[in-house]
């Protein structure tokens, strides 16, 4: 398994958690999808949707592990200077630990090496513990999408917060 420890920027008040991060690969589809599955009860991703995402060009994403066991995920998509978050997400007993930071900075480094200037996801406006992570990663809120995410109750549906954060100094890329 090629593995890295990604160096956490100090510039961010994140916990001093050192995760074991690897790239994610085509190989990782299955996986990213049970992972996927147990933090996304109400919307899964099939280890098709994965496999299809992972082979597209511009598509990247990490795996934080603790020995055999797999901890997170992120996967993003860079498109000229823009990079959308896809997915994201820590299982319930790994969480508050900074895994979600390494994995969201580990992000935000490789998007800047691709030469992004913009990173951009959608969360659900109720989940505040995802929010709280962005601020404080220097996301802001550009847009709202009503009604865009569903939840068990059919019926029920959540707004998405758009949020983005230019990669700048913090991250190197600003000319
Ligand atoms: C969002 C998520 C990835 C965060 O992962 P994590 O490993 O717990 O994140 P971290 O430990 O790095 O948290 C960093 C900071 O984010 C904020 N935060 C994280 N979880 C929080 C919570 N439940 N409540 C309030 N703030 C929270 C805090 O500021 C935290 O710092 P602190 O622990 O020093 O207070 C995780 O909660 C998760 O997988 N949730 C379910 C899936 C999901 O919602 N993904 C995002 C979809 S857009």
């Amino acid at each position: 398994m090629s593995e890295k420890t990604i160096k956490q920027d100090t510039t961010l008040a994140v916990p001093q958690h050192r995760s074991r991060i690897r790239d994610l690969t085509l190989s990782d589809a299955a996986l990213s999808s049970a992972l996927h599955s147990a933090c996304f009860q109400d919307e899964p991703w099939h280890t098709e949707a994965f496999a299809d995402l992972l082979a597209m060009p511009g598509t990247f994403g990490f795996l934080s592990y603790e020995t055999d066991l797999p901890l997170g995920i992120i996967l993003c998509r860079a498109v000229a200077d823009e990079c959308e978050v896809l997915t994201f997400c820590v299982i319930g007993s790994a969480r508050r630990g900074g895994i979600g930071s390494d994995l969201l900075i580990a992000g935000l480094h490789r998007a800047t090496g691709l030469g992004v200037r913009d990173v951009f996801l959608e969360v659900a406006v109720d989940n505040m513990a995802a929010i709280r992570l962005y601020q404080r990663m220097g996301f802001a809120q550009t847009a709202v999408r009503p009604n865009y995410y569903r939840r068990d109750n059919p019926l029920r549906r959540v707004d998405a917060v758009v949020m983005s954060k230019p990669l700048d100094d913090q991250f190197g890329t600003k000319s």
